[in-house]
């Protein structure tokens, strides 16, 4: 692992394009970042690996993909409306925000300078509100979802009847969530419109202890997989008093970033809480029967959450690496290369012909279309050969393919490893298989 500070990474994502500012032909938009080709491939990599492992590959789990906007009553019922607040201060002097249990609130203002400007806290709903057809009156207000997690209590009922599914099983969804958050920042760390991986499993309530501590091991299974260091890692038992409104028990999975200790995922035991206001509030029956014991009850829910962009910003951080590299001239340099788990690198080969010559390309070419039909390939035949080596390592592709002259009568290309930097030779008509196995 190398250190690496904030600056750093959001150059390299910016100048690699994984991650840019939003709109920034405009002068941007406040925290808003773009993800580029190379952040969307990342992204769409990581959401696939998490669907496969919570949802494909179980019997036990099912997958919505519910509306955005959900009827208002949704959050009225969820506690939303009233609880999903964040204590706001503002400094007299020069206005601007803080969350007041993020400083302290007799030290100077970190703007300004001024001290004791600050106004009493007051609550601040953190939903993002809007308005669903044309009149813009109090009948037409909506909130963009501030969690995936209420489609899935919503759509309980319909879920249970058509997915034959028995307590305990899970469903799962992935997608957009958007929070007025009071401080956004740290790059794509706490930004007002991000992406959830999110699990509501139901559980009988005498089963609440067992369900919680798998799906512990279950987030960090996954943290493994994504090549995340355990030792940067922090489970945190969160205290009654800073627990979400719906939670008996929260675990909070912590993540040494550059900018300090924070959180990364979620776990919480949400008990009965959402189903049974929905019941309260919509009348409709949410009850579990029990097919061997005929027991009718509302089940419990074990909540484990994970947000994509931490995802992604931890993959980063993680797969980070500068270290000594020989080059052509047998000198030695620093090398920047992203050792990314080979499931997630957003370009899987870089097929790089020795020279432009047309006898190489012909080769090259139609060997790049050909894999690029089973694995994401770039194709890159520009600059010194060691050059676009570097190119590939700072975007973590895990081999590199050569085309030399020597190809044109052995047809056979130099394959290179993005980790050991080994290289070897490999027939052509033999390399769908080696990646297939190496992949
Ligand atoms: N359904 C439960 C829930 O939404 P949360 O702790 O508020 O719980 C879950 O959010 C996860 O979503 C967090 O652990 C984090 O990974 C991500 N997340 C929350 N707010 C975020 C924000 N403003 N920007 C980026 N990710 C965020």
């Amino acid at each position: 692992m190398s250190d690496i500070t904030m600056d750093k990474l959001v150059a390299l994502c910016k100048n690699r394009g994984f991650v840019f500012p939003g709109s920034e032909i405009y002068g941007g938009m406040a925290n808003s970042w773009d993800y580029g080709p190379l952040g969307v491939e990342l992204k769409n990599n990581i959401k696939q690996a998490w669907w496969k492992k919570f949802v494909t590959s179980r019997l036990d789990m099912v997958g919505i993909d519910a509306a955005l906007v959900m009827n208002p009553k949704v959050w009225e019922a969820s506690g939303h409306v009233s609880n999903f607040t964040d204590p706001l201060v503002e400094c007299k002097q020069c206005h601007e925000r803080y969350r007041a249990d993020q400083i302290d609130l007799k030290a100077a203002c970190q703007k300004c300078g001024n001290k004791g400007t600050f106004t009493d806290p007051a609550s601040f709903n953190l939903m993002v509100k809007t308005w669903i057809g044309p009149k813009e009156d109090a009948s037409a207000v909506a909130y963009f979802r501030p969690e995936t997690a209420q489609a899935m209590f919503v759509d309980f009922p319909q879920i249970l009847i058509t997915s034959r599914k028995r307590v305990p099983f899970g469903i799962a969804q992935i997608g957009k969530a958007f929070r007025n958050e009071i401080t956004p920042g740290n790059f794509i760390f706490r930004t007002r419109e991000f992406e959830q991986m999110e699990i509501e499993y139901f559980i009988h309530p005498s089963e609440a202890d067992k369900h919680f501590d798998y799906w512990l091991a279950q987030q960090k299974e996954w943290l493994a997989e994504c090549g995340v260091d355990e030792k940067r890692l922090h489970y945190v038992e969160i205290p009654e008093a800073d627990r979400a409104h719906y939670s008996k028990r929260s675990v909070d999975t912590e993540f040494d970033y550059p900018f300090g200790q924070k959180e990364l995922y979620g776990l919480a035991y949400r008990t009965d809480f959402d189903l049974s206001q929905h019941e309260k509030h919509s009348g409709a029956n949410l009850k579990y029967t029990d097919p061997i014991t005929n027991e009718k009850y509302v089940p419990h829910v074990i909540e484990p959450t994970f947000g994509v962009d931490r995802t992604l910003l931890v993959v980063l951080l993680s797969a980070y690496h500068e270290e000594a590299a020989p080059t052509g001239d047998g000198e030695t340099e620093t090398r920047v290369v992203l050792k990314f788990p080979k499931h997630l690198a957003p370009v899987k080969i870089a097929v790089l012909p020795l020279s432009k010559k047309d006898e190489l390309s012909s080769v090259a070419r139609p060997l790049a279309e050909q894999l690029a039909m089973r694995w994401r390939t770039d194709y890159d035949e520009t600059q010194s050969i060691g050059k676009r080596y570097r190119r590939q390592d700072e975007i973590g592709t895990p081999y590199c393919v050569t085309v030399d002259f020597d190809t044109l009568n052995d047809q056979a290309v130099t394959v290179r490893d993005r980790d050991s930097m080994k290289q070897e030779r490999v027939k052509i008509a033999d390399l769908e298989s080696y990646f297939a196995s190496n992949l």
